[in-house]
């Protein structure tokens, strides 16, 4: 038997392009092809990418450049490029950079084995169709590996909103559930091997609406499906729009023990001239009170949001917006950008913000949200938790894992496995993580 053939995927952007690269790699498995951790020694080198903010496609480009040499080398390297820069560029990637032989876009990961194919008999390869085939189900022959104790597990992909700035619902396309009963069959499957905490993923994960005979099944109900699968212990999902929010789902996080306190729910900008501007179809207020109401059903629920600063025609009364909203809220987390132009989306036309301005109300907000992120972090100590464990510490006989409400946790002295759940009291609280005692 011939050795196995060398895969090297990077993978740059969002959990759903992690969970895209796994499911690329469990394709080309089939090939032949086993994983690697260099691109010096891969035959195939994947680059997984995203393009939702700053010079994402620059960065490509330079990435792709480094790889030069590499193919001088080794004439048979195959190099592909993935995810949203391959569905945004498309050919353009090829004509730049000839060093590449394979374009996959995100709906047609399930045609890599052939595409692979082609390229090795040393033909050019694009797909970045929005094939009508369900490629989730075209990618369901994998090995039964081990995994780990969490996973990501895609319920729903694309995107109907079109907020101004995004180019999620272009590069992903329109809004796809997939079918509860392959979720919950996936579902079942990652635990028999081994994981214990799912999170669903979408890029508008509330939205989710079931398909085929489910057609009208929502988000919670569908956790409360995967509330029935044994050896699940803990559920969680991300990214939601406050408009998706809908009554069942809030009233889960009450209710679903498996169901996990946290939260991430975007609300981009504290200004509604900005949120108008932004088409985001709720206001400041519509959104303070969502936060009221899932607090209400779950008083410790920790929150998460993600901004955008310097938004064109942001003043600096609208940035004050933000931070009013950012200081009644109160995030455990949060991401914040700087508004980055994407071609071909509304925002892009539109007068820019001073970078300069844009840079100084970055700093200012992620000032605020860091000082949050602290108090809500140092506001667990003394607070049992319950954490699942996901690899052994830095020091003999400790372990590190997550707390339900997604913080890192240090146990010394701890003699529970990978994929135990245990007790814990929380003793301090560090830069970026908790640490804390096993309770017996
Ligand atoms: N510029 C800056 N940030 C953006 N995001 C999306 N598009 C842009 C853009 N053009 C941010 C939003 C979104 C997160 C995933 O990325 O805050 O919620
Ligand atoms: Fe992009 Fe999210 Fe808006 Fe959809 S809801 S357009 S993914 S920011």
């Amino acid at each position: 038997m011939s050795a196995p053939k060398k895969l090297f995927i990077k993978t740059y952007g969002c959990q759903m392009n992690v969970y895209d690269s796994e499911r690329m790699a469990e394709a080309l498995g089939g090939e032949g092809y086993v994983e690697t951790k260099s691109a010096d020694d891969a035959d195939m080198i994947l680059l997984n990418t995203c393009h939702i903010r700053e010079k994402a496609a620059e960065k490509v480009y330079s990435e792709l450049g480094r790889f030069k040499g590499l193919k001088a080398e080794k004439p048979d390297l195959k190099i592909g490029v993935a995810g949203c820069v391959a569905q945004a560029e498309g050919q353009e990637i090829m004509r730049r950079q000839p060093l590449v032989d394979l374009v996959v876009g995100p709906q047609s990961y399930h045609r890599l084995p052939e595409m692979e194919a082609k390229a090795r008999t040393g033909e050019k390869v694009l797909d970045t169709d929005f094939p009508e085939e369900d490629k989730f189900e075209k990618l369901k022959n994998r090995p039964k590996a081990k995994r780990g104790p969490t996973a990501f597990l895609t319920v729903q992909e694309g995107c109907d909103k079109f907020c101004a700035f995004c180019v999620v619902p272009y590069t992903r396309g329109a809004e796809v559930s997939r079918p509860a009963d392959r979720i919950l069959r996936e579902a079942q499957d990652l635990v028999e091997r081994g994981v214990r905490e799912i999170t669903l993923l979408g890029q508008n994960v509330n939205a989710y609406h079931g398909a085929g005979p489910n057609s009208d099944m929502t988000l919670a109900q569908l956790i409360w499906e995967l509330d029935k699968v044994d050896g699940l212990e803990r559920i969680r999902f991300t990214t939601s729009h406050p408009n998706d929010m809908q009554d069942d789902l809030i009233e889960a996080h009450g209710t679903c023990a498996k169901l996990m306190p946290y939260l991430h729910l975007p609300v981009q900008a504290g200004s509604d001239k900005i949120l108008k501007r932004m088409n985001r179809a709720h206001t400041a207020e519509s959104y303070i009170r969502l936060i009221e109401r899932i607090r209400a059903a779950r008083p410790d629920i920790l929150i998460s949001g993600d901004f955008i600063v310097g938004f064109p025609e942001e003043t600096e009364e609208d940035f004050q917006a933000t931070l009013d909203l950012v200081e009644e809220v109160k995030y455990g987390t949060a991401y914040s950008f700087k508004y980055s132009t994407r071609p071909g989306t509304p925002a892009a036309e539109r007068a820019q913000v001073d970078p300069a301005a844009a840079d100084d109300r970055l700093q200012r907000l992620q000032a605020l949200l860091t000082k949050q992120q602290r108090e809500v972090q140092d506001s667990m100590v003394g607070r049992d938790v319950t954490v699942l464990f996901e690899k052994a510490g830095r020091f003999p006989g400790q372990m590190v894992g997550k707390s339900d409400y997604l913080h890192a946790v240090h146990v010394a002295d701890c003699d529970r496995a990978i994929g135990d759940l245990a007790r814990v009291r929380i003793l301090s609280s560090g830069a970026n993580s908790l640490a804390g005692a096993l309770i017996e």
